[in-house]
């Protein structure tokens, strides 16, 4: 029987503002899932997300990844556990005048410490890695390339050889195609999809657009008003689903 990477329970977030961003979320990723959070703009997914990895932290809730409680933790064993939850972000987050290389390498930092990465002090069996997953998302010959001269597609496949560098268990993707066209983006969700099923790695990723939900997701998860209204396949969600999640007045836009 498949194991749950992370369990999702009764999680509430509630921002200083006041904001209730999510009310009462709860649901599963199995190990080796390709699970897609959808919703219209404001109903929680990136704080979801972010609730996950403790970028913020969540109001109350459970959250167990490998079945260990992580709402609580700090310190050494909160980077242990984001060791192992790589994220990946719309607006790819390199350093911009950094080599293609260099950006791949600072995806160990936690286990590097700063000092060393400042100084480029990088061990030769991270180095080979790090050319190793270049090759994978595609890079070869780019290694030397600053990062700022990548296109949008490129920049999003050397964040994901970054977050790679640590042998992530789950990527964590915020939107990972909302700044590219079209192609572009089938081609960064065909090297996800390649991650997650070559490598085993277990993605958790928003997306914007029902094509490509259909397409790549082995799994869907609908939020609404910061509540979780749908659990299911992406066939299932017809037209009455549809209005359901994003209202009657909505129109669905395709990207081919
Ligand atoms: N740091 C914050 N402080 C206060 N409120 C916030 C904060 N971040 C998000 N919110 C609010 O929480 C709600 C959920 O926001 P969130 O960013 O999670 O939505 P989203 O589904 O990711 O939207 P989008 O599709 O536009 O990215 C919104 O009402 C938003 O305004
Ligand atoms: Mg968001």
């Amino acid at each position: 029987m498949a194991t749950n990477i992370l369990e999702v329970k009764d999680l509430q977030k509630v921002y200083p503002n006041g904001t209730h961003a999510l009310r009462g979320v709860s649901f599963d990723v199995t190990e080796g899932e390709f699970l897609v959070v959808i919703g219209l703009s404001g109903s929680g997914k990136s704080t979801l997300l972010r609730c996950i990895n403790r970028l913020h932290d969540p109001s109350s809730g459970s959250v167990k990844f490998n079945k260990d409680e992580i709402t609580t933790i700090k310190g050494q064993p909160l980077r242990n556990v984001r060791s192992k939850i790589g994220m990946i972000f719309q607006h790819f987050n390199l350093i911009p005048r950094k080599t293609v290389m260099t950006n791949v390498l600072t995806g160990t930092l936690s286990k590097t410490g700063v000092f060393k990465s400042i100084f480029g002090i990088y061990s030769e069996e991270d180095k080979k890695k790090a050319q190793e997953l270049i090759e994978l998302v595609g890079l070869s010959g780019k290694e030397r390339h600053r990062a700022d001269n990548l296109s949008g597609g490129q920049q999003q496949r050397v964040a994901i050889a970054r977050a790679l560098m640590q042998n992530p268990k789950m990527l964590l993707a915020d939107e990972p195609v909302a700044s590219l066209d079209p192609a572009t983006s089938h081609s960064v969700m065909q090297y996800l999809k390649k991650v997650n099923e070559e490598l085993g790695v277990t993605i958790l990723c928003n997306l914007h657009f029902l094509s490509l939900v259909r397409q790549y997701a082995t799994r869907v998860i609908a939020l609404k008003g910061g509540e979780l209204i749908y659990e299911g396949s992406p066939k299932e969600i017809d037209e009455n689903w549809f209005k359901t999640i994003y209202g009657e007045e909505a129109v669905e836009v395709t990207i081919d």
